[in-house]
């Protein structure tokens, strides 16, 4: 994208911003791609090392728990490390424009966007900071000390497991639907930092786009075009670190030029 294609399409994105009552965002990797934390398909398949299925899918879990709770403490540590970076901050501003008609649904468990200041967050995919108890189904937040190969559960001495939506697993039916409501609602769907393959999450897209009689308009920032990309109506191809503050940038100068 030249520096020119980009400043149109940041003109295209700022007016469909600026006339939306209500405004959805669908995060994915990408957005904390700055802060440090790396994305998940690497091009050699792997994920830290680690094959997918071994640490995040039940039957990787019933093969090996020890191995699954070292990579997910290691991940633990990885994030306790890291900070929100200009392109989370952004995404909390466009909150306070929007107070409760912005929300914020995110495949990420890094907990950065609540450590940006955004409130309304749908954590789809669960959070690194969570345990759930195999016995008694309590969720906790452990923050991010390490928890050690085996940890159990401080009420009944159950097993412990992270509290994350591995593959193969269905999400919590609540926080999804919230998110398919919020997605069929909105004036204005972003689709940040997100390679959208991996399904249901991708499915809130073609939501925005259907569930209205006017559809949402889809914006989308990334790297690269997607699979997303032919749903998009304006696409911002650069780091969301830096897009996303120069949209808000300009969503702030158009308050004052209309
Ligand atoms: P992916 O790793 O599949 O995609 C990351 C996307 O971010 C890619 O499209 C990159 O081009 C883009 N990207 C990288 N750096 C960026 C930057 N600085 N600015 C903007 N975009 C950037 O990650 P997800 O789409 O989040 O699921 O993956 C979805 C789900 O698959 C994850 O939630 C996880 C994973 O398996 C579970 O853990 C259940």
């Amino acid at each position: 994208m030249t520096v020119h294609e980009l400043d149109t399409a940041l003109s295209q994105a700022t007016q469909y911003l600026h006339a939306a009552r209500r405004v959805c965002v669908l995060t994915g990797a990408g957005v904390s791609a700055e802060s440090g934390v790396p994305t998940f398909r690497a091009s050699d398949g792997l994920w830290e090392g680690h094959r997918i299925e071994d640490v995040a899918s039940p039957e990787g879990w019933y093969r090996n728990p020890a191995l699954v709770w070292q990579f997910y403490n290691a991940r633990r540590q990885n994030v306790a490390q890291v900070r929100p970076n200009p392109g989370h901050y952004a995404l909390a501003a466009m909150e306070r424009r929007w107070g409760p008609n912005f929300t914020l649904v995110t495949q990420n468990v890094d907990g950065l966007h609540l450590a940006a200041g955004n409130r309304n967050v749908l954590e789809i995919h669960g959070s690194l900071r969570h345990t759930r108890c195999l016995q008694c189904a309590a969720v906790e937040d452990r923050g991010l000390e390490p928890l050690g190969d085996a940890p159990k559960c401080p009420r009944c001495q159950g097993r412990l497991r992270p509290h994350i939506v591995w593959f193969g697993e269905a999400l919590d039916e609540t926080i999804w639907q919230r998110a398919v409501d919020a997605a069929s609602a909105c004036d204005v769907l972003l689709v940040v930092g997100t390679s959208a393959v991996v399904y249901p999450a991708a499915s809130l897209i073609p939501a925005a786009k259907r569930h209205r009689s006017i559809p949402a308009t889809v914006i989308e920032v990334n790297l690269t075009p997607t699979e997303a990309s032919d749903w998009a109506d304006v696409g911002l191809y650069g780091p969301s670190g830096v897009i996303l503050p120069q949209l808000v940038q300009r969503l702030e100068a158009s308050r004052f030029s209309s």
